[in-house]
């Protein structure tokens, strides 16, 4: 299993913080942003990990990350996004990293409370089609919503205006090698992007998509509301492994 964490795009919802720095690279209580997906890759024991970045800041992510020690990697590796051409484009930069095996994505400004090992371990087990990770939400129109039959999650819409469940699709997928295959037949959405959300649904049409519902609470952090938000929650958890121990400040 390989991990990876995108951390490229403007962070324009967070201006005027973001326009000398990249939004990953904000503090969320008294981390940067982008501790909190790379702790919890460690955490599930995922060793092998890609950071995608890009803007006038990626070098940045070089100094503060440098090759991983602080969080008991060997290794990091990076890639460079060009312009902000979506998750699914960001995620695309990784297939000759990920090299056939099943890959652990994570948005970069995705703060969850509990630890994700047990998702990343139940796909490490069956590493067949993708899963996704699903948590109830009061503003659903602020993500990709999953609408249900059952057990079974028959429709993701990115975005709703008048969103059909309460059930937000939160930033960790995990796939297998097919992914990159998908991602290379998808067309930019109305916001000029390629959709994560379009990958899911491509693996809805294939009956391949498994989801966990998300216990604890899960926050992103790009705007100034939800990163504001961000910090009162990391903040309240003095003794949370996932959310404090590995990386020294
Ligand atoms: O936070 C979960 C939500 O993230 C999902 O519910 C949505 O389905 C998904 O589309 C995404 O929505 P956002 O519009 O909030 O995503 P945003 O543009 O903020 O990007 C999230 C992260 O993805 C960002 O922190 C870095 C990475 N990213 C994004 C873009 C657009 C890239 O690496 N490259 C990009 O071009």
């Amino acid at each position: 299993m390989k991990g990876i964490v995108l951390a490229g795009g403007l962070g324009t919802r967070l201006l005027p913080m973001t326009r000398v720095t990249n939004k990953h690279l904000l503090p969320v209580y008294d981390r940067p942003m982008i501790y909190y997906p790379l702790q919890q890759l460690v955490h599930a024991g995922v060793r092998d990990i890609l950071v995608v970045t890009g803007g006038d800041s990626a070098g940045d992510f070089l100094k503060l990350l440098r090759n991983g020690h602080d969080f008991g990697l060997e290794h990091l590796q990076y890639a460079y996004q060009e312009g902000e051409g979506g998750i699914a484009e960001a995620l695309g930069l990784a297939e000759f990293f990920a090299a056939e095996e099943p890959v652990a994505v994570l948005l970069g400004d995705n703060v969850y409370q509990d630890a994700l090992a047990p998702a990343i371990d139940a796909f490490r087990r069956d590493p067949t089609g993708a899963m996704i990770l699903l948590k109830e939400v009061a503003d659903p129109e602020r993500f990709g919503v999953a609408s249900v039959d059952g057990d079974r999650v028959v429709e993701i819409v990115e975005k709703p205006a008048t969103p059909d469940t309460n059930l937000a699709v939160t930033g960790c997928y995990l796939f297998d090698p097919r992914v990159f295959d998908v991602i290379k037949t998808l067309t930019p959405s109305r916001r000029g992007e390629l959709e994560i959300t379009d990958v899911n649904n491509r693996y809805i049409e294939w009956g391949a998509l498994r989801h966990h519902i998300v216990d604890g609470w899960w926050t992103d952090a790009g705007t100034v509301a939800s990163l504001h938000r961000a910090a009162d929650l990391v903040a309240a958890e003095r003794d949370n492994p996932v959310l404090r121990d590995l990386a020294p400040a």
